[in-house]
């Protein structure tokens, strides 16, 4: 049978945007929402503003729940799912437990979201939402988010002990993680500079203060004055739950002075300084340029971080819509 040229080109259209849909993560969008929840963004970013006002360090803490929720399973919120009969929480993962925060702020967002526009927006993509106001907010740049992500049946507590990167497990395990997820160097360098702000606990880098490796000595790539700094703020036996600055010279804003601080021997996580501490890594010279120019840190940043909520979203009709991002529909 010869079909009419239009009706041709009618179905080849169709069929390719059906085997795009499939292969790629075309189904992403900037304006997802834009008639179904036109406000979405504005809702994200005021709730956040205002969670700010008596947490300056809520807006990090949001961007690592994107992190870690896009590093298990894609960017598909399993992160926020509690225990159940069911589900075995990622929130009891050895890198969330006890550290990642932020969960009753991104509950308040989701309330005002579903205010607005009721059983529309995921909570996927409330992360994703979420992390680019924080950064915003916090005197970073700004980008268009791409949306459409759904959010998962299922949580995938092993999956969050085995891919989600350690400070203390060194560059190269780390390099491979961010490839199995599709990411590269420059990914790994530029979303390292989240690192900008936010807090990290004593006993997340108290290897590198008093007996690195089994030296006996502290880890030679700490700044001496900086690494007093940290032992007065992290004894021996002491607590190993209090906070120190990720950025010890602008401790909440989001710039590339973190670069810097690596420069200087001012890492404060093994694995921030052997980005630019291990010698001959690609890594080094990435420092370099994102600690001399600002702008490339923020442009690389912008599309690390979209790389990063591209990793395996449910669109289409997989996965649902949560209404409560605590738990799957129904349950
Ligand atoms: C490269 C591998 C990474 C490692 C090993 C790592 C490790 C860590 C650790 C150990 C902490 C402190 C947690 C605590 O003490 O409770 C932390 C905090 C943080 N991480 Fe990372 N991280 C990595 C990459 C990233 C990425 C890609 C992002 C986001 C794009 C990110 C954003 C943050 C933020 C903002 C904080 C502070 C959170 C807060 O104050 O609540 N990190 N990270």
């Amino acid at each position: 049978m010869v079909l009419p040229s239009t009706l041709y080109h009618v179905v080849a259209t169709l069929f390719l945007a059906l085997t795009l849909s499939e292969t790629s993560n075309a189904q992403l969008n900037a304006t997802f929402y834009a008639n179904s929840c036109p406000n979405v963004s504005t809702i994200v970013r005021n709730v956040i503003q205002q969670s700010l006002q008596s947490d300056s360090r809520i807006g990090a803490s949001l961007i690592r729940l994107h992190f870690h929720d896009c590093f298990v399973n894609g960017c598909d919120a399993s992160i926020l799912l509690d225990n159940s009969g069911s589900i075995q929480s990622e929130k009891d993962a050895a890198p969330n437990n006890n550290s990642t925060r932020g969960f009753n702020v991104v509950d308040n967002i989701k309330t005002s979201v579903e205010n607005a526009c009721p059983g529309v927006v995921s909570c996927a993509d409330i992360l994703a939402l979420a992390a680019e106001s924080s950064v915003s907010l916090a005197g970073g740049p700004s980008w268009n988010v791409l949306l459409g992500r759904r959010d998962s049946l299922t949580a995938n507590q092993g999956g969050a002990n085995t891919s989600i990167p350690s400070p203390v497990e060194g560059l190269a395990n780390i390099t491979a993680k961010f490839s199995a997820v599709g990411l590269n160097t420059n990914d790994l360098v530029a979303l390292s500079g989240a690192h900008t702000f936010g807090r990290a606990q004593c006993r997340t880098f108290i290897n590198r203060l008093y007996n690195f490796s089994n030296t006996g000595s502290p880890d030679p790539t700490l700044n001496s004055s900086y690494l007093i700094t940290l032992q007065q703020t992290c004894p021996q036996n002491g607590s190993g739950t209090t906070l120190s600055n990720l950025d010890p010279t602008t401790a909440d804003g989001f710039d590339n002075n973190y670069f810097t601080n690596l420069q200087n021997n001012q890492g404060l996580l093994q694995s921030d300084q052997e980005l630019f501490s291990t010698s001959g890594s690609a890594t080094i010279s990435i420092v370099n340029s994102f600690s001399s120019n600002q702008t490339a840190f923020f442009q690389s940043f912008v599309q690390s971080i979209i790389n990063m909520g591209n990793i395996s979203p449910l669109t289409g009709s997989n996965g649902e819509i949560r209404l409560d991002c605590k738990k799957v529909n129904g349950s």
